[in-house]
């Protein structure tokens, strides 16, 4: 690939030192499970979006089933979710015992509004989980809006470490915030991990219970929960990474401004100041997606899709369907570019230049 979608492989071995020498004392240590690195790693990681403490844990589709039942969440209670979004914003709150409500996206900034939200909500909406979909923040004003009329809100930050809102980072404004440490997030382990991320001790103490079998003493299980922890070597490569991320920010700031200036206004999913982008999304005519996709794969440039179907049109969600016109429109349209915090600028000029030609 000249242009490769994401290359973790060049990433790592910029900061290849430091990460062996993080690896290596875990294995010396024997810090499987937990410990001090998990311990350190969380302190660090809720420090770095200005919150009292983190609970992690083995995933971030985990740490939202985490953050909801330890909230409070469950049978009865209905959670809005927005349409677009990978499916585990939805299944967490199946998991949790609730019922995801599925609700229509803004149409241009493909994230939950107050209108969508206002369009689902019955006198059962006990949450709402705003999306930080690409890494483009749904506006604090919504989520101070959800707070203030009784919701929870349980922000899912999968997809958008240290972004920010008026300078403000994510996950500050929710009673609680999901992270996902899957490889190809911003913060990426070396395999599953997540967190929850709050200023509510007791939520907190609360999840990390749960994620251990509901243990408060050492073989005293107050309730049935989850096996779901951060090893050792996770921890200590997050942390490691955790050291770069900033810098890892700004590079993506300054690519992604650089992509807006050299395509056509409308041309890609608009996000405001704070946006970490995850994700590059480019939307292009539905019958036209395919073949471009093919002429960008042809010179040697990785493309994908997030997501091809919005959750209205999942199998697995049909219980729950509601027509989302907005979402699925989009779901037909949307086109990821490359997006690596170590692209050169001549590599976004190579994708646009191919992709204005297509
Ligand atoms: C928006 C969103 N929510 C939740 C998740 C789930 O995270 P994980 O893959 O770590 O379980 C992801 C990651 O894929 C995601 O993108």
């Amino acid at each position: 690939m000249r242009v490769p979608f994401l290359d973790l492989a060049r990433l790592h071995d910029s900061i290849r030192g430091e990460l062996e020498l993080a690896l290596a004392e875990v294995v010396e240590q024997s810090w499987f499970v937990g410990g001090p690195p998990v311990t350190a790693f969380e302190h660090e990681f809720a420090e770095s979006h200005g919150r009292g403490g983190a609970a992690s844990c083995g995933s971030g589709s985990d740490a939202l089933t985490l953050a909801l039942v330890a909230a409070g969440v469950g049978h009865g209670n209905e959670v809005i979710v927005p349409s677009m979004t990978f499916v585990a914003t939805a299944e967490a709150v199946v998991h949790a015992g609730g019922t995801p409500v599925i609700a229509d996206v803004d149409p241009a900034s493909l994230l939950l509004s107050g209108a969508s939200v206002a369009e689902v909500r019955t006198p059962a909406t006990r949450a709402v989980i705003p999306v930080h979909l690409y890494g483009h923040v749904v506006p604090f004003d919504s989520l101070e809006g959800w707070r203030a009329d009784n919701l929870l809100v349980v922000e899912d930050a999968a997809q958008a470490h240290l972004a920010t809102w008026s300078g403000q980072p994510v996950g500050t404004v929710g009673h609680v915030a999901a992270f996902s440490f899957y490889p190809a997030k911003n913060l990426g382990a070396l395999g599953d991990g997540g967190a929850v991320v709050s200023d509510d001790d007791e939520l907190l103490a609360h999840a990390r219970s749960l994620r251990d079998h509901g243990s408060v003493a050492k073989y005293r299980h107050d309730e049935v929960g989850w096996c779901s922890r951060l090893d050792g070597v996770q921890a200590a490569w997050l942390r490691v990474k955790l050291r770069h991320l900033s810098e890892w920010t700004e590079a993506r700031r300054r690519l992604a401004a650089r992509y807006r200036d050299r395509l056509p206004d409308g041309l890609l999913v608009p996000w405001e100041e704070g946006a970490v982008h995850h994700l590059l999304v480019a939307r292009v005519p539905a019958d036209r997606r395919d073949g471009i996709a093919a002429a960008l794969a042809e010179r040697e440039i990785g493309t994908g899709i997030h997501y091809p179907l919005a959750l209205s049109q999942q199998p697995a969600m049909s219980r729950w369907a509601r027509p989302c016109p907005h979402a699925e429109a989009a779901g037909a349209e949307i086109l990821s570019l490359p997006m690596d915090p170590l692209m050169a600028d001549d590599d976004v000029d190579l994708v646009c230049g191919a992709l204005l030609d297509t």
